[in-house]
Parts: C-alpha cells; structure tokens; sequence
C-alpha cells in the first residue's frame, strides 16, 4: 500500500533545512547504489557521514516519533539514517527496485528494506517534473507532494524519478524494517487502526472498542518480529 502522510516537517523546518542543505557539498548519488541501480542513477546525494546530513537525519528521526499516522501505517523495527538528494538539470533516476539489505555504516547493523519512504523537502511551484512512480498490482501510481509530506510504499515496488527539467529537487529518503513483514498484513492492521480511532472518536463509550483494540493487539502479537 503506497501512503502519504502529510505535514512531517513544519514549514519552517523545511526553510531550516532546507538553508543547510543548500550550503554543504554534494556528490554524486552513485554511492548508495546497488549494481544495477547505478546504471539507471543520475542525481545528487549527500554522504553518510556529511555532518549536514547526520543533523538532519536526526531531525527527520524526531519527527517521525512526532507523526501518528507514520508509526500506525509503518510499525517500524529500525529505521535507516535519512539520507538526502537532489535532482536538478534534466536529472532522473530510472526503473529499479531498491537493495533489499542495507548496512548503516556508522553501526554495522543490517536493516531489511519492507518500505521505502520519500520525504519531499521542495515544494511542487519549485520545480517540473521530478514525480516518484511507484508501480503496483493497481498500475502506476505519480507522487509529487507538498514540502514536509511524505509517501511510504513497499520496497519491493518497481519506482523511478522522473526527469528534473527545471528548479531543483531536494528530498530526504530512507528505508526501514517494519515489526510486520508483510505488506498485506501491515495494510490490515493500519485499515483496523483507522476505524478503531474513528470509532472512538464518534461512539467513545462504545463497548466493541475494547474489543477491537484487543483484536489489533492480538494480530499485532501474532505477525509482529521484533
Ligand atoms: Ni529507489
């Protein structure tokens, strides 16, 4: 399921971010490609182990823990550092599907890839072109969101960018393990999530509240690693 969560990163965050990113060095994004991705990969990305990046990842780590509907949708295990790009000057990266493992330099530790996740940092008036297309069994889905927004889709999607023809796009992007492998049953419990809330919002007092809410906890218990 491809989800967008929207207002990750306030507005003037996004500026602060988006002034120190504009003032640290890039390199080419070849560095975290795999084999067959670097042949499709023309854009810009920070290192690792830029300060410019290491602060910002940190920032976007907060404010993930910040956003509700991104813990409900992705009920994640470990969440690999926020990495930083930009296309620009015709720039694009073709059809791939990213790595399936990924190693966090800084620590060693492994982080299995079940979402890939693009957190828009320019606004869609900056630049054209630039859409995220994400494939799935519904056909070809377009993203391209408002500064601070983010889109969560499986990391077994077929994805590319299309071309930057003018401006500039900054996003941060990253990877992470969810506690619930598979798509199809995380997507169930986000679905039951959902209506649990509504229905507390509604009928507070509603006995099948509690449960529902054990329904979730046992299903979570049941398909959850962590
Ligand atoms: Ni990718």
């Amino acid at each position: 399921m491809l989800i967008q969560v929207p207002d990750v990163l306030s507005q003037d965050e996004v500026v602060q971010f988006r002034n120190k990113l504009d003032n640290t060095d890039w390199v080419d994004g070849k560095v975290t490609a795999g084999y067959q991705s670097a042949r499709v990969k023309d854009n810009l990305q920070l290192p690792e182990s830029n300060p410019v990046a290491i602060e910002l990842g940190q920032k976007v780590l907060q404010a993930l823990e910040r956003s509700p509907l991104f813990i409900a949708a992705a009920l994640p295990a470990k969440i690999f550092p926020p990495l930083f790009n930009r296309y620009e000057g015709g720039q694009s990266f073709g059809s791939h599907v990213d790595n399936s493992i990924r190693r966090v330099q800084a620590t060693g530790e492994y982080v299995r890839t079940d979402l890939s996740v693009t957190l828009f940092l320019s606004s869609p008036e900056e630049y054209e072109g630039g859409e995220l297309m994400v494939e799935d069994t519904y056909g070809m889905h377009s993203v391209k969101l408002p500064a601070g927004h983010l889109v969560l889709y499986p990391s077994t999607s077929l994805h590319h960018v299309r071309p930057v023809t003018s401006g500039s796009r900054v996003c941060s992007f990253f990877w992470l393990q969810s506690m619930i492998r598979s798509d199809a049953h995380r997507s169930l419990l986000l679905n039951l999530d959902v209506s649990i809330q509504r229905l507390g919002g509604d009928v507070p007092d509603h006995p099948s509240l509690v449960e529902l809410t054990g329904v979730y906890h046992n299903l979570l218990r049941l398909w959850a690693e962590v």
